[in-house]
This record gives C-alpha cells, sequence and structure tokens, in this order.
C-alpha cells in the first residue's frame, strides 16, 4: 500500500492508472478503523482493480470541539489493517493539504430538508461539513465507485445528494451496517466507551429492535416513545428515535407495506454520542 501525505501526489498517481483502464473503489474514513471500515474495503476490493482508502479527520464536520478533540486516533493500527485487507492506496492529508485555502467559509451546498431533519437538525453544520470534504476527496480521487455504510444513513443521502449537485461520475454503494455480537453498531467512538457504557450501548441496538419486532401491532408514535423511555431509563439521553419514510426521511403516520421504512436513532452516553438505524417492513 501506498501512504500519500499529499492529494496533488495520489492525484498524479491516480491518473496513470487511469490510463490503463483500472476501475478505482474509494473508501473515505475517518480512521480509528474497525471492522465495519474493512468491509467496505473488502468490497471494494471485491468491485474494482484499485482500491483507495483516507484517513483524515475533517474539522469542519464537527459541530461539538470536544467531540472533534477526542475522536480517537490509531493511525498505527489502521495502516496494518488497511495493508491486509489489500488496499493499493491511502491518503492521509493534514489540514492544510485538504483545505489549502482555510476551513473558513466554503461553498455553500443546497441540502434540501436533509440538513433539518434529524441528524441535520442535531447537528447544524454538520452536514455542510461532510459534503466540503467529500467533494474534496471525489475531486482528488474521481474514483469510479464510493463505498459508504448504512450506519450513517442520512449521510449517505446526503452523499447521493452532493454527487448530483457537484455532477460527479461516481457511483454510490451502501454496505449494511456491521454489528458487535450483542447488536451493537460498530463505531470508532464506540472506543470512547467505559467497560459499563459498553454494556449499556447496546441498548440502542435493542430499542430499534423492538420497534421492528413490534412494528405490526403498535402505533408510530408508541413505538417511538417507548424506545425513547426505554434508552432514557437506561441512562442515555436521547435526541431522537424517528419511524421515516427511508426514501426522504419524512415522517410517517403509520407502517404500510408499500414504502420502504427505517427507524433511526441517535443519543449520548455520557458525552458520547451513538446512531443507528434499523429498516423496518
Ligand atoms: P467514519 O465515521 O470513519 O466512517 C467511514 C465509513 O464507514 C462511512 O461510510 C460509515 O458509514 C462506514 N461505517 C461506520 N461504521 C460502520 C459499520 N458498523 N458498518 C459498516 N460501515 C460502517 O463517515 C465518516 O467517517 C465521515 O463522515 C466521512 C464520510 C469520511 C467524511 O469525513
Amino acid at each position: 500500500m501506498i501512504i500519500f501525505k499529499e492529494p496533488a501526489s495520489l492525484a498524479t498517481f491516480l491518473n496513470e492508472k487511469r490510463r490503463l483502464q483500472k476501475s478505482l473503489g474509494f473508501v473515505p474514513t475517518m480512521g480509528a478503523l474497525h471492522a465495519g471500515h474493512l468491509l467496505l474495503i473488502n468490497e471494494s476490493r471485491a468491485g474494482n482493480d484499485l482500491v483507495v482508502a483516507s484517513i483524515f479527520v475533517n474539522p469542519t464536520q464537527f459541530n461539538d470541539a470536544k467531540d472533534f478533540q477526542k475522536y480517537p486516533k490509531t493511525i498505527e493500527k489502521d495502516v496494518y489493517a488497511l495493508e491486509k485487507a489489500g488496499c493499493d492506496g491511502l491518503l492521509l492529508p493534514d489540514v492544510e493539504g485538504m483545505y489549502p485555502d482555510g476551513t473558513g467559509n466554503g461553498q455553500v451546498y443546497d441540502l434540501g430538508s436533509l440538513e433539518t431533519k434529524l441528524e441535520g437538525f442535531y447537528r447544524p453544520g454538520h452536514f455542510q461539513g461532510v459534503c466540503r470534504v467529500v467533494h474534496r476527496l471525489l475531486d482528488i480521487v474521481q474514483p469510479d465507485r464510493i463505498y459508504l455504510g448504512q450506519k450513517d444513513f442520512q449521510q449517505c443521502m446526503v452523499i447521493k445528494r452532493l454527487i448530483s449537485i457537484i455532477g460527479s461520475e461516481a457511483k454510490v454503494v451502501v454496505c449494511p451496517t456491521l454489528r458487535d455480537a450483542d447488536g451493537l453498531a460498530m463505531s470508532s467512538r464506540n472506543m470512547r466507551l467505559n467497560p459499563d457504557q459498553r454494556l449499556t450501548a447496546t441498548g440502542i441496538y435493542e430499542a430499534l429492535d423492538e420497534v421492528r419486532q413490534n412494528q405490526h401491532t403498535k402505533q408510530v408514535q408508541e413505538l417511538e416513545a417507548s424506545a425513547v423511555s426505554s434508552l432514557t431509563a437506561r441512562g442515555f439521553r436521547v435526541d431522537y428515535v424517528k419511524i421515516v419514510d427511508a426514501s426522504n426521511l419524512e415522517p410517517v403516520a403509520q407502517i404500510s407495506s408499500g414504502k420502504k421504512m427505517v427507524a433511526l436513532a441517535a443519543a449520548y452516553l455520557d458525552d458520547i454520542r451513538l446512531i443507528d438505524n434499523i429498516f423496518l417492513n
């Protein structure tokens, strides 16, 4: 695996590969890699001649400065894991390399209601930051396919919209959420949980799974309310549990088999924010 610290040198390397008609899969990450990230690498490996990953803890997408400071960093382990997974290139830039004009004002992306719903509402500015960095990454890498995790359900929708706004040719491949044995969705932030919190954290999956199990016998509001109270009883501070139309995140009045629906949750244990989602029907 070749490690590129300079975006320009990765771009030059990839231009040569493109001349050889090599297809290119791209996996953007913020590092502190776990098996969920490696699943994306494997999918990309299976579908393309070349795989490039990036590790960059993007300051512009953190709406909470403490969350940014405390974001886990395990770079040596990450490099080893990527190498072992058969990744060909790793972009490991610094802030100046990614934001040569600074992290201040940048392009504003029209994300419509994606920006005011759920994660957009609770993390103002977050998706603009995601778009800024992914736009820059797509310009540098120009992949045929970009691999994303369903774990960040709304982010997948935002990045699809970004791709249409900027006219990128990249196809989005969404991969399923990889979970620990007890159901907890793998996440870099899980590394910050103490042993007690780690045990409690599975409650977020259990609450969503209960929604799924009771979807045919209870009303939407009842399902949402009982998930919130079970999380609160376990010590979570809940931002939301919502059942929405999976195509546009609009609230639904009732669960129907005609539409694909998804239950999404975001909740804190101490200052650690966890998110998860499960498809219904
Ligand atoms: P990060 O949280 O590192 O996630 C990188 C990719 O891994 C995302 O597409 C995410 O959805 C996926 N992922 C995370 N946990 C997963 C799991 N348990 N199973 C499967 N896939 C999982 O998401 C970001 O970074 C950033 O916002 C980024 C897109 C890199 C822009 O900075």
